[in-house]
């Protein structure tokens, strides 16, 4: 039976995304569906480096299972790179409302719109090692105004100008080919793609 790795998130846009990025490596990929008894761990780092290695040690070591996690999140440039590792919990949970929020923040400077990032920092990690890691970045800009219904969170006011339109208008593959996420989880599954005994027990 080939070695199982335990998707460790439980924000559903990102497990579906994880899972397309990694889909065909020769390993079992579980997610945290199957460990509804883990409480999720406190994000208390200030850097997504710091909270990915926490995740994925904390998620290692309650599931038993050499886990993969990311901590990601937006950066604007005109909110002195706010919210970067506060992006779930700026101004609550409800997108429409932290949508609104970052439009006040831009009016408020006299701006229309502001240079922003996504940031994906990816870490591996088992009994209680770091295995592998690695960020992915994609810049954008804020759209003028939210737009599409695909991905999730922050995609449909993050604008990618080299697809002519947001992240939230384009389908999981052509997000995941440009991605902060895809790229991270790519640069993580050539590693274990050539090291396949790097998850060896
Ligand atoms: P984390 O689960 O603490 O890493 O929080 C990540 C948060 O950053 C998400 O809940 C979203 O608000 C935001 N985020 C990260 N990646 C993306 C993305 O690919 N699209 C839109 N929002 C994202």
């Amino acid at each position: 039976m080939s070695t199982p790795i335990l998707i460790a998130t439980t924000n559903r846009g990102k497990q579906r995304e994880i899972l397309e990025i990694l889909h065909g490596i020769p390993f079992e990929l579980r997610t945290l569906s199957e460990f509804p008894g883990i409480a999720e761990p406190e994000e208390t780092g200030s850097t997504f480096a710091a909270n990915a290695r926490l995740k994925a040690l904390y998620y290692a070591e309650h599931s038993g299972l050499p886990s993969v996690a990311d901590d990601s999140g937006i950066e604007i440039d005109a909110l002195d790179n706010g919210p970067g590792v506060h992006s779930a919990r700026w101004h609550g949970t409800h997108y429409p409302t932290k949508f609104a929020a970052i439009y006040r923040e831009l009016q408020a400077r006299g701006l229309p719109t502001s240079p922003a990032r996504f940031v994906a920092h990816a870490t591996l990690a088992d009994r209680g090692a770091i295995l592998a890691e690695a960020i992915g970045i994609v810049a954008g800009e804020i759209a003028r105004e939210p737009r599409g219904t695909h991905g999730f969170g922050y995609d449909p006011i993050f604008y990618y100008p080299p697809y002519g339109c947001t992240l939230g208008e384009v389908d999981g593959a052509r997000k995941a080919a440009v991605s902060h996420r895809g790229q991270a989880f790519r640069q993580l599954r050539a590693r274990m793609m050539a090291d396949p005994r790097l998850l060896d027990r």
